[in-house]
């Protein structure tokens, strides 16, 4: 009697249509605009990892400008719960995303999850697998305002992550100690540096300039934080008053397609002749538009990250920010939250010069662009695929402690 064939590997296409022998199961969780920017690295870099198969699944918190930012590096979700409605309530939010993500983890025959950063769809993810019993790894772990109102709800949605992460990994040594203060196993925390650095050089030279400054200066403005909701159209306000000072330089500002954010900054800031008011960039053109600023203005957790990996200076609209590192390197400066306190420290810094540095890439305090493949080969070790990563070392630290 002819033997029977063995049954053949069990193979599956990666998103470049390599075929490859299929591995652990490692689901890279994620649902808005700065997930994706952050996690493509580290999928990118799984992707090299033999043994290991990334698998995107999409909670769809964001739509439109969750696919802007994959779609530069190419990499496509597998599964997307597809969730984002109109004007979405947290709480509507997280109780379409739970069952449904704890389901498709089940399906999608999860060995391990990788949740990102603070988002709702973070901690909501992190729950599901662990209700699963299937363990999570977090990237840009460890980071704390040390406020639960700053941000809102995204130090809580990071600390109570961290409660239920299997790995985590802190982007700097700072981040690190703030886990180890909260009791968190050493061995399981790898210092990574942050993925946005990775990001933002990967986009560095793919997207062309969304605007065309004439020879005036660039500032960049991104704002839409929940806190800051109550006071946008007066920090819009503020930003018109500083525009109207500066007529040489060009506010560049991509609204964020929250119907909240647009009804109160567009009315306040359309008129403005050297204000631009642009719909969502795609993230070679926001990378591009970051290069060529001379100051970038934000609330944005990630900005500021790519600021210092640019080198652009960048004025924190907070209070407190959970990433101290650009404060100290002298990148960041925060500006407070109050619009004529904003208004006035605008005013200073593109008057006066700005007293900000521009640092080199060398001295960048949030990561080398290798933080993705650190990510990538830590869950190696942790599957039993490979040997645990060194961890990143910021050069200062290493000067300041030899
Ligand atoms: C969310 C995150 C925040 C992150 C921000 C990044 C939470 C609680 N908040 O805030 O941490 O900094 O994303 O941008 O997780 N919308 C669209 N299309 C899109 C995206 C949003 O139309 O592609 C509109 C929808 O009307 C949606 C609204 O924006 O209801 C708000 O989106 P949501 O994710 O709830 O809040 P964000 O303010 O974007
Ligand atoms: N970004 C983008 N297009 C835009 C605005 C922002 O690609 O029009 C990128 C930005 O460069 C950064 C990320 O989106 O990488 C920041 O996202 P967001 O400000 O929405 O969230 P946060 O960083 O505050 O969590």
């Amino acid at each position: 009697m002819a033997t029977r064939p063995e049954r053949p590997a069990v193979t599956t296409l990666n998103t470049k249509g390599a075929l490859r022998l299929k591995g652990k199961n490692v689901v890279l969780a994620f649902g808005t605009r700065p997930e994706a920017i952050k996690m493509a690295p580290v999928h990118l870099a799984m992707e090299r990892i033999a043994g290991l198969t990334p698998r995107i699944l999409l909670s769809g918190q964001h739509r439109e400008q969750l696919q802007q930012a994959l779609s530069l590096f190419g990499i496509e979700a597998e599964r997307n719960l597809d969730v984002m409605t109109e004007r979405q309530t947290l709480p509507g939010l997280a109780a379409r995303i739970l069952p449904q993500a704890a389901r498709l983890l089940k399906e999608m025959e999860s060995d391990y999850v990788l949740v990102h950063g603070d988002t709702l769809t973070t901690f909501v993810v992190a729950w599901a697998a662990f209700l699963e019993g299937v363990p999570v790894g977090h990237v840009e772990a460890g980071l704390r305002s040390h406020s639960l109102s700053e941000p809102f709800p995204e130090e809580a949605n990071r600390r109570l992550t961290d409660v239920l992460s299997d790995l985590d990994f802190p982007p700097t040594e700072g981040a690190r100690r703030n886990l180890l203060r909260e009791g968190k196993d050493p061995d399981r925390l790898i210092v990574t540096g942050q993925t946005a650095v990775d990001a933002v050089r990967f986009a560095a030279g793919k997207g062309r300039l969304p605007v065309a400054p004439e020879g005036k200066q660039v500032v960049t403005v991104t704002l839409h934080r929940r806190e800051n909701w109550p006071r946008l159209a007066a920090l819009a306000g503020a930003l018109a008053e500083v525009a109207r000072t500066f007529p040489d330089h060009l506010f560049v500002y991509p609204v964020h397609l929250n119907p909240v954010v647009r009804e109160a900054v567009v009315p306040v800031l359309e008129a403005v002749p050297n204000v631009t008011l642009l719909d969502p960039l795609e993230y070679g053109e926001m990378a591009a538009l970051l290069a060529a600023s001379r100051l970038i203005v934000t609330d944005s957790g990630g900005l500021q990250e790519e600021g210092a990996a640019l080198g652009v200076p960048v004025a924190v609209v907070r209070n407190v920010t959970e990433r101290p590192e650009g404060l100290l390197t002298g990148v960041l400066r925060l500006v407070g939250t109050e619009p004529e306190g904003v208004r006035e420290e605008l005013s200073a810094l593109l008057g006066k010069g700005l007293g900000l540095l521009r640092i080199s890439p060398k001295t960048n305090p949030y990561g080398d662009g290798r933080a993705g493949s650190r990510v990538a080969q830590a869950v190696a070790w942790r599957l039993g695929c490979g040997e645990r990563p060194a961890e990143w070392i910021y050069a200062a630290e290493e000067a300041s402690s030899s």
